[in-house]
């Protein structure tokens, strides 16, 4: 079965859905996305993916294309006619397409819109997360407003190629201040000796991830003690645990940073926990 895109308003097969080669996204990384988690074919926490979209494309000034309501229908038929189960679905939204120049186009072009899902594999993910990953640290060079989920993704690209050809799987960005910022496509967190849970605060400097924000929900449920506050690379080597979230991966622990190991060097009893109640809380579409 061929994979099917969705583009500008066509469905399309994957090799024949193509963008225009001066599509701003292209050119200038000029545009948004957004990753929903797919689980028995429906979509997770739409509702908050979609209020995440509008204020990035809101931060740069990119018009909305379409209501929401026909996004998520859009979302939906995309996760239907690649008879995704278990996977994700992929919307990127770009400023659209001009002769390249660096200003906004006059007058005004329609935002371009593609929507992609694809399957994951079920089985590999769960044994990944029962053995936890690696991870090492990489300077966090990337500008100022990572809380905007841009396409301009080449730090975390260059930070994730250098964690694999290091032997680990994934890079935390670290910053001036010693700081753990967040990972390279993920919000960071580490549990102390004490048995707080702690996650740097969601301000311009990383993304508020939707996975976060429903973790922190479930994290007050359980009842442990939780702090929304900056934490260093120090730190972390002498936690008792630490994990990953994200909408791809809900919550993976890290059992090793820059070869140090982390706790007992397996997945800690707070992060399988979470991991495990996680979907008790989020939103099925
Ligand atoms: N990444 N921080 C960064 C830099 C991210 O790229 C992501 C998500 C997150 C977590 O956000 P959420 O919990 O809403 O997925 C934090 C997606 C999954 C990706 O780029 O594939």
């Amino acid at each position: 079965m061929s994979r099917i895109a969705y583009v500008n308003g066509r469905y399309l097969p994957m090799r024949t859905a193509k963008v225009h080669v001066e599509d701003r996204g292209y050119q200038f990384a000029d545009g948004v996305y957004e990753v929903c988690e797919v689980r028995g074919g429906r979509l997770i926490d739409e509702r908050r993916h979609l209020a995440r979209l509008t204020r990035s494309l809101s931060e740069l000034r990119i018009p909305m294309p379409m209501p929401l309501a026909a996004l998520g229908v859009v979302l939906r038929e995309v996760v239907a006619r690649n008879r995704v189960s278990y996977g994700v679905v992929y919307l990127q939204i770009t400023r659209g397409v001009a002769r390249r120049d660096h200003a906004f186009p006059v007058p005004d072009v329609s935002p371009g819109v593609v929507v992609t899902a694809r399957a994951l594999n079920q089985v590999r993910n769960e044994a990944l997360a029962a053995k936890g990953i690696a991870v090492i640290s990489v300077p966090d060079n990337r500008w100022g407003r990572a809380d905007i989920k841009t396409t301009g993704l080449l730090p975390n690209v260059l930070a994730r190629q250098a964690a694999i050809e290091r032997g680990a799987r994934d890079a935390w960005f670290v910053d001036n201040g010693g700081n753990v910022t967040e990972s390279a496509s993920g919000n960071t967190w580490i549990v102390t000796q004490s048995g707080a849970v702690v996650t740097r605060p969601a301000d311009h400097a990383i993304l508020r991830g939707i996975t976060r924000t429903v973790l922190l929900e479930v994290i007050k449920a359980q009842g442990l003690a939780v702090e929304e506050r900056a934490f260093t690379l120090k730190e972390a080597f002498a936690a008792r645990e630490a994990f990953i979230t994200s909408a791809s991966q809900i919550v993976m622990p890290v059992v090793r940073i820059d070869n140090r190991v982390i706790g007992d060097g397996k997945p800690g009893p707070i992060a399988t926990a979470l991991r495990r109640e996680f979907h008790r809380f989020a939103e099925p579409g």
